[in-house]
């Protein structure tokens, strides 16, 4: 069996590390096209470094422009690829521009789609992501759901067919590669003068956030104006509104981080302050309080549990988020609910025809 794998954004780096280390123990060729929608070594080139992710096979440099640019390069690009591969089957992750390419021009080859993450859903028809997982599940094969919550989503679409509870590579990736982090960076916080739990950790980078740049500022004076360190790797869509915000007394604007140091950072932050999906869930899954600087989430999961609570952009609710007390939860209950790390084989064994249930016990846990 051969794959085309296509990513192009550095969550989706992230989410292919374990899945592609499955691939291999399981003897699949897999071929990654890199749509360079993120290029910077430490947006891109780091994570293909420490996660052991195969080098691309191709590297379409579609780079930075406006979405329509980004889709209309991406498909030009990757056509004559999966017209030369012939893959049995083109593997997608999320919701990114390159999600979407890759799923449009497997379906124009009628090559069978994988979808690693379906499902999701914010009801935000503004954010592009919303719009490119709709799209990518309709076209896909498999829709390999990570949450019940995500497979409910695929069965009201009419895809309960094609859906597959799995697990979230995401965790996979967590529990792969958190050893390493602590033996390749000993030192993390003592280099960066930090104590552990003594700090917040802060991330913004949402299309919605940039566009609104009055009130991220106001929630940025407003976290700086807290007495406790926090630590902030800014996102390149991100960088000219902090340098405008600027200068802080607390935050500290650091470059974007890799997977290893990210893991150390948030393990080691007391609380969590994020618009990404991804870092919400990485805080769910260890055990750290969130505070999610969105109108909705995806992840509905780690709200109804208690360790996530959204504010938007509203500094009121921020305010009155920053110093409230965490709940209790169950660290191992919740990484029963994401899958227990064993996503990546689930994928592997229903793309080899050998499952068509869930192996997770997801459904037994109540929230
Ligand atoms: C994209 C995804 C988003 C995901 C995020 C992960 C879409 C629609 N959005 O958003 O879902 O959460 O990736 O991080 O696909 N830039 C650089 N260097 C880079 C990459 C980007 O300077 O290596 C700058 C450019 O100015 C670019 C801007 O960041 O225009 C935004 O990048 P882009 O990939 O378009 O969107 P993200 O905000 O990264
Ligand atoms: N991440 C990272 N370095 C950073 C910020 C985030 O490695 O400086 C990781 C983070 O741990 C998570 C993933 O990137 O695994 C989330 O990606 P991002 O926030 O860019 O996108 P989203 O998940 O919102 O799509």
């Amino acid at each position: 069996m051969k794959i085309v794998t296509v990513l192009g954004a550095r969550p989706q780096f992230i989410k292919a590390a374990p899945v592609s280390k499955a691939f291999r123990l399981a003897g699949i060729e897999e071929v990654l096209v890199h749509t360079g929608q993120h290029y910077d070594a430490n947006m891109s080139d780091i994570f293909f470094e420490e996660l052991d992710l195969p080098k691309p096979g191709y590297a379409l440099a579609v780079g930075s422009g406006s979405r329509p640019f980004q889709m209309a390069e991406g498909l030009r690009r990757l056509e004559p690829v999966l017209a030369a591969e012939k893959p049995d089957i083109v593997l997608v992750y999320g919701d990114t521009n390159a999600t979407l390419v890759g799923a449009f021009v497997a379906d124009t080859f009628q090559i069978p789609i994988a979808h690693v993450e379906a499902g999701l859903r914010s009801f935000n028809r503004a954010m592009p992501e919303e719009t490119n997982r709709i799209l990518t599940d309709q076209l896909a094969t498999w829709c390999l759901a990570p949450t019940p919550t995500a497979m409910r989503h695929l069965s009201h679409d009419g895809l309960a067919q094609r859906a597959y509870l799995v697990g979230d590579v995401m965790l996979d990736a967590l529990l792969q590669f958190e050893a390493k982090a602590r033996e390749t960076f000993p030192d993390f916080w003592e280099r960066l003068g930090l104590q552990q739990k003594g700090y917040w950790l802060l991330t913004m980078h949402r299309a919605e956030t940039t566009a609104s740049p009055e009130q991220a500022i106001a929630l940025l004076r407003l976290m700086d104006a807290q007495d406790v360190p926090i630590v902030f790797p800014v996102h390149p869509r991100t960088r000219a509104l902090v340098e405008s915000a600027g200068p802080f007394r607390n935050i500290r604007c650091i470059d974007p981080l890799g997977y290893l140091e990210m893991i150390l950072a948030e393990c080691g932050a007391a609380q969590i302050l994020t618009d990404s999906g991804g870092v919400q869930k990485e805080a769910a899954m260890l055990g750290v309080p969130c505070i999610t600087l969105r109108t909705e989430t995806e992840w509905t999961e780690t709200v109804d549990m208690g360790m996530n609570t959204i504010v938007g952009l509203s500094p009121e609710a921020l305010a009155a988020a920053l110093h409230q007390r965490p709940g209790h939860w169950d660290l191992n209950a919740i990484r029963q609910f994401f899958g227990n790390g064993q996503a990546s084989k689930a994928i592997v064994s229903i793309l080899q025809g050998q499952a068509i249930s869930s192996p997770t016990a997801a459904e037994s846990l109540s929230v």
